[in-house]
């Protein structure tokens, strides 16, 4: 009888802990994919990239797919190709798939590279990539600039820039 009592017991403990877990995993993977006010219409998504911490990853999903925004550091140097300069600040915006057979990379703060654990793939902070098999960067999404805020989806003069450069 009491070890039945035991058994009850410890079930109720693991299906307690359980929840638990499963409730903190999904309030994380919350905060990470949807961490900026953003609003979306007609396609559009607008999100103002204002309270971006310098180096560390937000990612907000824009037609189903994820995309990353990193503030830069000042140490990284400017890169005229793939940099979004708004004010003083300039920022990484990419989709992040990795570009060789569609894997989400992991954004490493401490070596400031993308890793995508799939095949060893490596990207640098600009998103370019820099070691193993992906072919090319992280697609830039289209975007145009108001104010603080981006708004993905739509074409500015920035992005269509950006994409000139990129043929030339
Ligand atoms: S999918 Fe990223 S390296 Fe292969």
């Amino acid at each position: 009888m009491a070890d039945k009592n035991r058994r009850a017991f410890m079930g109720k403990i693991l299906a307690g802990t359980a929840g638990v877990a499963a409730v903190a995993s999904l309030y994380a993977m919350k905060r990470t994919w949807d961490p900026l006010p953003s609003v979306v219409s007609a396609g559009f998504t607008t999100i103002d990239l204002s309270p971006l911490e310098a180096g560390k990853l937000s990612i907000v999903k824009w037609q189903g797919k994820p995309v990353f925004l990193l503030k830069l550091t000042p140490d990284i140097a400017l890169d005229v190709n793939r940099d979004i300069v708004i004010g003083e600040n300039r920022y990484t915006v990419v989709i992040g798939l990795c570009t060789h057979l569609g894997c989400i990379p992991e954004w490493r703060e401490g070596e400031k590279i993308f890793h995508c654990a799939c095949h060893g793939g490596q990207y640098d902070a600009h998103a370019k990539q820099t070691f193993g098999p992906p072919p090319r960067p992280l697609d830039i999404p289209p975007f145009a600039i108001q104010g603080t805020s981006i708004v993905l989806g739509e074409e500015g003069p920035e992005y269509k820039k950006m994409t000139a450069q990129a043929k030339a």
